[in-house]
């Protein structure tokens, strides 16, 4: 059955009437035309389809866009700044070149802005286990890892420059 569902999607306000069944991830890339969250696997295993819920990560195949009505939404096209300047994460990827074809990049990302919302200074073993969810298949971890402790140091430098 459809039904109008309205939420907050990388800090515009849209509403569009859905299936039930629309998943967050079909309703990002399908309705709204944001395909750099991408489908993996739809079984909750690859993480290339994570984004921020009301600040959080997760995994957009898991949720049904009904479960985001009144949710904000960020996806990874809406995490560098309006005129373009790349997120710090989204740089140290640039950087330490943290990606060979790219797919898992979107989610990648997303996920390890959280893991530094909560946790600005992980350890490399925090990382690792942070991103357990998120497979790449380019097994391009190394350099992943490299770019997210980058980011962690950048993100702290900007944080204490700011006090
Ligand atoms: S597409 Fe969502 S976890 Fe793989
Ligand atoms: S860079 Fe290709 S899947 Fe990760």
């Amino acid at each position: 059955m459809p039904s109008t569902v309205s939420m907050t999607v990388n800090g515009k306000s849209v509403s569009k009437e859905v299936d039930d069944r629309t998943l967050l991830v079909q309703f990002l890339r399908e309705d709204l035309h944001l395909t750099g969250t991408h489908v993996g696997c739809d079984t909750s295993q690859c993480g290339s389809c994570v984004v921020h819920v009301n600040g959080r990560s997760v995994k957009a195949c898991t949720m049904l866009a009904a479960q985001a009505d009144g949710a904000s939404v960020t996806s990874i096209e809406g995490l560098a700044a309006e005129d373009g300047t790349l997120h710090p994460m989204q740089e140290a990827f640039r950087e330490h070149h943290g990606l060979q074809c790219g797919f898992c990049t979107p989610g990648m990302i997303m996920s390890a802005v959280d893991l530094l919302q909560n946790n600005p200074s992980p350890s490399e073993h925090e990382v690792r286990d942070w991103l357990e969810g998120n497979i790449c298949r380019c097994t391009g971890y190394h350099n992943i890892v490299k770019a997210v402790l980058s980011a962690a140091d950048e993100m702290r430098g900007a944080a204490k420059a700011a006090e």
